[in-house]
């Protein structure tokens, strides 16, 4: 476990971790669940038959909405993966789209996640995509700090240039996929770590200083960390106990907590 004024991680299954979030604390719950395409995370085996699956994603999703504020936003990484024996593509955004309607959350973007460094495909179109499904609990009272996620304008001789707020990032976002030799500088294993840019640019849009994070599948930490140097508070699990070194050793390093 890993305990101080601004975090709070907790080693174990979040399914029965989450109970213990109080109800209506969070303002933002940011998290990419294991895709059950067979990752390697040590502890959990990332291959469930897919009716396991999903029960995990919508029992996950329950609890994310009762622990969420009434403004609050839940952000659900899902991609489309090559999957079963003859690895057909099975979409499950769409999958998560239906499991966020059922747990009673609206949709507010449905944004790409592209980025380059992926593996060449030759017998399809390579894979260059991954969909991050903003869900919120309601769709005339939720957080949006626009102006706090411009970006500059794309033309020299746009007018707006001078003194104007900045564009609107838009639902197509390029962050690229933290590679091996990045890992290796942070000190990480874990296999799927999430590019930080990304995850503080959800946390400043969504959320306000001082805010409660969630991240019910932690991994090597990185919603923690971008929410702890923005300024907000985290929570979170992981239900493997060898991550928690890598989450205290980012905390400590990437966010300067001195715990
Ligand atoms: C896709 S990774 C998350 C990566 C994370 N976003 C990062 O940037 O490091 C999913 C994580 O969920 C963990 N996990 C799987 N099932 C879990 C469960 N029931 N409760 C908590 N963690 C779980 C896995 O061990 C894995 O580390």
């Amino acid at each position: 476990m890993i305990k101080s004024d601004n975090v709070y991680i907790d080693i174990g299954d979040c399914r029965r971790l989450l109970g213990g979030v109080e109800r209506g604390s969070v303002a933002a719950a940011i998290t990419s669940p294991p895709y059950n395409i067979g990752k390697p995370y040590g502890k959990y085996k990332d291959k469930l038959p897919l009716p396991e699956w999903e029960d995990l994603i919508s029992e996950v999703s329950g609890r994310v909405y009762e622990a969420l504020k009434p403004n609050g936003s839940f952000f659900l990484n899902l991609s489309p993966i090559p999957y079963g024996a003859d690895r057909e593509i099975l979409p499950l955004p769409y999958i998560g789209y239906k499991i966020l309607k059922d747990a009673g959350f609206y949709i507010r973007n449905i944004i790409v996640w592209t980025f380059n460094n992926m593996q060449n495909c030759v017998n399809r179109l390579s894979g260059r995509y991954e969909n991050i499904l903003w869900a919120v609990k309601n769709l005339d009272d939720y957080v949006f700090n626009l102006d706090e996620i411009r970006l500059p304008y794309l033309t020299k001789n746009d007018k707006r240039l001078e003194g104007g707020p900045g564009r609107n990032p838009t639902d197509v976002w390029y962050f690229n996929r933290v590679n091996n030799m990045t890992k290796k500088s942070l000190g990480l294993t874990h296999p799927t770590v999430y590019p930080l840019e990304m995850i503080e640019r959800i946390v400043l849009m969504s959320t306000q200083p001082g805010d409660l994070v969630l991240d019910p599948f932690m991994g090597s930490g990185t919603t923690a960390v971008a929410a702890l140097k923005l300024g907000r508070k985290a929570v979170g699990f992981e239900i493997d106990g060898e991550y928690e070194r890598e989450i205290l050793h980012r905390l400590r390093n990437e966010a300067k907590l001195e715990i």
